[in-house]
């Protein structure tokens, strides 16, 4: 993954760079470096850690006019300064930032740059070496670009500076996001609209394997052979202020306590003037004529996933199976004879979930993404797209998406059930907007749950979420959101097959959380506790309003059994949010983590 911002134009370089990357850390945060070209030199500064780490080696050179800049999440090569981008070819003349993976970087080295010293472990130094040697083999560098692009495979989103060549960043992409913003005699490059929006909120699209060289004053855009492209560009239709932490101490729980208002926006998105649903005709008739919904996914995601086949099957009739997408790839299953992929994607950019993508394209089956980023490349890459309409999720931990997702599925599942004729007791609007009124509530809550985790999470080096249904589902998500963020060790069961193995784990004093929200379940689960408690267990019950014993820690307001997901989700995330804090944790960064994975 990693990110990427480059500038070119007048003043300001450093600040500019630095702030995008900032933007640009939840791709990645181990390592950073930016290079800034002066009249004399390329100013080069890389460390191992955070950009806060990185400003602070940066120091006040000449005005620059022109810089490239990168946040890591390491692939090749440990976090370390020599490993951060960007990296500089051996007699000094190129600069490059890279995100992705150079598959053939290794026969690249042997059959190009035998003798060459290297200084990094990385694949990427490969590239900028290679340009280094073609420029001198061509003497024209934007001809070394396009010759050393055409070599490589794999993914790639890539920045060059030419130190000779103070008038162009040479940028190139294939799989990795990268995008060229547009300004007043300025330009940026960026993996992500969001780090530069306070330049500009012009943007212009570059498609896989083409190159772009970006001047102060134009851009201009090539295939590999070096024939011109003309392309308009397109308005980011994204707040600033959304991609601001205001007077929170942490995006995640900003983003928490936005889940009302995105159900809310939702409602609002898919719905016509006169009340009614909403939906694209061709969507519909995408879902109402497939004889079974392949759901694609990673991480929370797939989580979103597992609560969609239950709103699918349940509504609209349709046999959904899920599929973790990294397992998709490489191990396909057998396939209806009219299969519909959903894909479930945040970020709309994570590799795993692509491959698939590129894959069932190649067999002919359509695709419908289901994104927060309408733009992005598996939007793009699919016949149709259904926007979460969440607003930029900034916290590594996915929250607001997750809920977001979960309500669009909802809405597709109605949806199709009525072009399918199916009678429903489910009007979708109002039960979302029900929904989104528990979520405020339960927002208010925050002292409870805080409490909640001081007494019970405190100390505790794991823990266990069960729950029956779809509250199983739900234990998968506030498992996960644990032990990303706090790094206690936290698993999901269903709760019948706990005392199948796992219960062995079980000790005095065990954190077990459950949830029961689910009437069809509710006796089940509670003697799924007794089972744990009388091991000694220490039992935390999340039920809902109705289904409320005495002894519950907490009961989430009422909502219908099939949203219940998108209520009892909220304390799972809260739990997690307040054990992180309690542990010192760094919430919205956690250790090992990026936000968009776009590597297998
Ligand atoms: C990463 C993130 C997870 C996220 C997953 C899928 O691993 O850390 O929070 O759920 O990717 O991301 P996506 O953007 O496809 O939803």
């Amino acid at each position: 993954m990693c990110g990427i911002v480059g500038y070119i134009g007048y003043n300001n370089t450093k600040e500019i760079l630095l702030n995008g990357l900032e933007k640009l850390e939840y791709r990645g945060y181990d390592s950073a470096g930016i290079a800034m070209l002066d009249d004399n030199d390329i100013n080069l500064f890389k460390v191992k850690g955070r950009i806060a780490a990185l400003r602070q080696r940066v120091n006040d050179t000449a005005a620059s006019t022109m810089g490239i800049g990168h946040t890591r999440w390491a692939t090749h090569g440990a976090p370390s300064a020599e490993n951060a981008h960007p990296h500089q070819s051996t007699s000094g003349r190129f600069v490059l930032v890279h995100n992705g993976v150079i598959e053939n970087y290794q026969e690249l080295k042997r059959d190009y740059l035998d003798g060459i010293a290297f200084g990094s472990e990385t694949d990427t130094e490969v590239i900028v070496q290679l340009v280094d040697k073609n420029a001198e083999k061509y003497g024209d560098t934007a001809e070394a670009f396009r010759q050393t692009i055409n070599l490589l495979k794999g993914s790639y989103a890539i920045g060059l500076i030419d130190k000779q060549d103070k008038e162009t960043i040479y940028v190139a992409k294939n799989k990795s996001p990268l995008l060229v913003g547009l300004g007043d005699g300025f330009n940026v490059v960026t993996s992500d609209a969001m780090a530069t929006l306070k330049e500009t909120d012009q943007y212009l699209e570059i498609f896989d394997r083409e190159v772009v060289l970006v001047n102060r004053n134009f851009v201009e855009v090539q295939k590999l052979d070096g024939t011109a492209v003309t392309r308009s560009p397109f308005t980011a239709q994204i707040d600033v202020s959304d991609t601001e932490k205001g007077t929170y101490p942490h995006f995640m729980l900003k983003e928490i306590d936005e889940q009302p208002f995105v159900m809310r926006r939702i409602i609002q998105e898919y719905q016509d003037e006169h009340d009614r649903l909403k939906l694209d005709q061709d969507i519909r008739s995408a879902m109402k004529t497939c004889d079974r919904v392949y759901i694609i996914a990673a991480g929370t995601s797939y989580h979103a996933g597992l609560a969609g086949k239950r709103l699918l099957e349940k509504m609209a009739g349709i046999p959904v199976e899920v599929h973790v997408a990294s397992e998709f790839s490489y191990n396909t299953p057998l396939l209806s004879e009219k299969p519909l992929f959903v894909f479930i994607s945040q970020s709309g950019e994570t590799a795993d979930s692509r491959s698939v993508l590129v894959k069932i394209k190649e067999m002919g089956h359509p695709a419908l993404t289901i994104t927060n980023v309408p733009g992005s490349t598996l939007s793009r890459e699919a016949d149709f797209t259904l926007h979460l309409h969440a607003g930029p999720e900034i916290a590594v931990a996915s929250t607001k998406a997750y809920s977001a997702q979960i309500a669009v599925l909802a809405i597709l599942a109605v949806d199709t059930a009525r072009a399918k004729g199916f009678e429903l007791d489910f009007d979708p609007l109002q039960e979302l907007a029900i929904a989104a009124n528990a979520m405020e509530v339960l927002t208010e809550q925050k002292e409870t749950i805080e409490e909640l985790v001081r007494d019970n999470l405190g100390t505790t080096r794991n823990a266990f979420f069960i729950g029956r249904g779809s509250d199983y589902f739900v234990c998968l998500e506030g498992a996960l959101k644990l032990k990303e963020i706090s790094y206690i060790q936290a698993e999901g069961f269903a709760g019948g097959e706990l005392k199948h193995g796992t219960i062995a784990l079980i000790e005095e004093g065990t954190p077990v959380i459950a949830l029961a929200t689910q009437e069809n379940v509710n006796y089940a689960i509670r003697s799924n506790v007794q089972e744990v408690v009388a091991r000694g267990a220490n039992d935390i019950i999340f039920s809902m309003k109705g289904l409320e014993r005495d002894t519950d820690a907490f009961v989430v307001p009422q909502v219908h059994e099939l949203l219940a997901p998108l209520v009892s989700v909220v304390p799972m995330q809260l739990l997690a949010y307040y054990a992180a804090l309690h542990r010192d944790c760094d919430v919205d960064k956690p250790r090992n983590l990026a936000k968009s994975v776009t590597v297998e």
